[in-house]
């Protein structure tokens, strides 16, 4: 009977160690991320530069909804700042006669999204949906490191490869053939901080916003998780002590 609970145990053990493995067909390189770890936070500086990416590329293609402009404080922007990106934006709202009319952008305003539906998108697209990036890092297996090794994934196809019509060859992408042209080039934006805008540096930072608006409350969570580990360690010394004093004169 022992010895069945033990094998039981451990072919348990065995299958969730295994799991993960079989079920991730692909091994994406790793990559240091600044907002790893326990103690990990977002590099402000990339998150800006991934911004300005966003802005100036994806979002030509790719809608962020669920993200607000205010959101964009989190990565060390001031309210002031903000404020400014919200009101370059002119956003759709019922003019006081009950017509539709456009107005300027509030921080509370989500992200303005740049087809109007997915069918508008696709039409743009040729048949093909770029998908929201609010929370495209969870939705995809291998999260920054996919999403890092797509963006140079671009490469001209194998020779025996038929390519479809208007798709392009990338070795991280299911399949490999993506219906997005490679959208980051060496300089493909002036970055305003001055760095220097390689592709490497490009994918980085954009994954490193996508990492930040997918998880904006990451940072306080991981704060809160230190207070907890703390206080419950406070709390087993100041129990061991009470539970030393109770029994001091208990004698053996
Ligand atoms: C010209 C339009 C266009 C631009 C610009 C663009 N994309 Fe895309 N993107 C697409 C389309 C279309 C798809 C869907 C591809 C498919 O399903 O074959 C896509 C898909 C994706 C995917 C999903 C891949 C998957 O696993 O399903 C990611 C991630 C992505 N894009 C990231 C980006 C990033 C980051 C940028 C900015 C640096 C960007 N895209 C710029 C059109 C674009």
């Amino acid at each position: 009977m022992q010895t069945l609970r033990i094998a039981a145990v451990a072919a348990m053990l065995g299958f969730v160690a295994l799991a993960p493995a079989l079920a991730q067909e692909m091994e994406y390189p790793h990559q240091n991320w600044s907002f790893e770890g326990p103690f990990g936070t977002y590099d402000r500086a990339s998150a800006q530069r991934g911004f300005q990416i966003y802005k100036e590329v994806c979002s030509n293609c790719h809608s962020m909804k669920q993200v607000y402009y205010r959101n964009l404080e989190g990565i060390g922007l001031s309210p002031d700042a903000v404020k400014a990106i919200a009101a370059s934006v002119d956003v759709p709202t019922i003019g006081d006669d009950g017509q539709p009319a456009e107005r300027k952008g509030l921080p509370s305003d989500h992200f303005k999204a740049p087809y109007p539906n997915d069918k508008a998108a696709r039409a743009a697209q040729n048949g093909a949906l770029p998908p929201d990036q609010s929370v495209i890092i969870k939705a995809r297996e291998g999260g920054a490191d996919y999403i890092y090794s797509l963006l140079l994934g671009y490469e001209a196809p194998p020779a025996d490869v038929k390519m479809g019509d208007g798709m392009n060859y990338n070795k991280w992408f299911t399949g490999h053939q993506i219906a997005m042209a490679a959208p980051l080039t060496e300089g493909r934006v002036e970055y305003a901080d001055g760095t220097k805008a390689t592709l490497e540096q490009e994918a980085r930072d954009v994954t490193t916003f996508l990492a930040f608006v997918a998880n904006p409350e990451m940072e306080e969570r991981k704060r809160m998780g230190v207070r907890v580990v703390l206080f419950l360690a406070f709390m087993t010394c100041v129990t061991y002590a009470v539970k030393r004093q109770i029994w001091s004169d208990v004698h053996h």
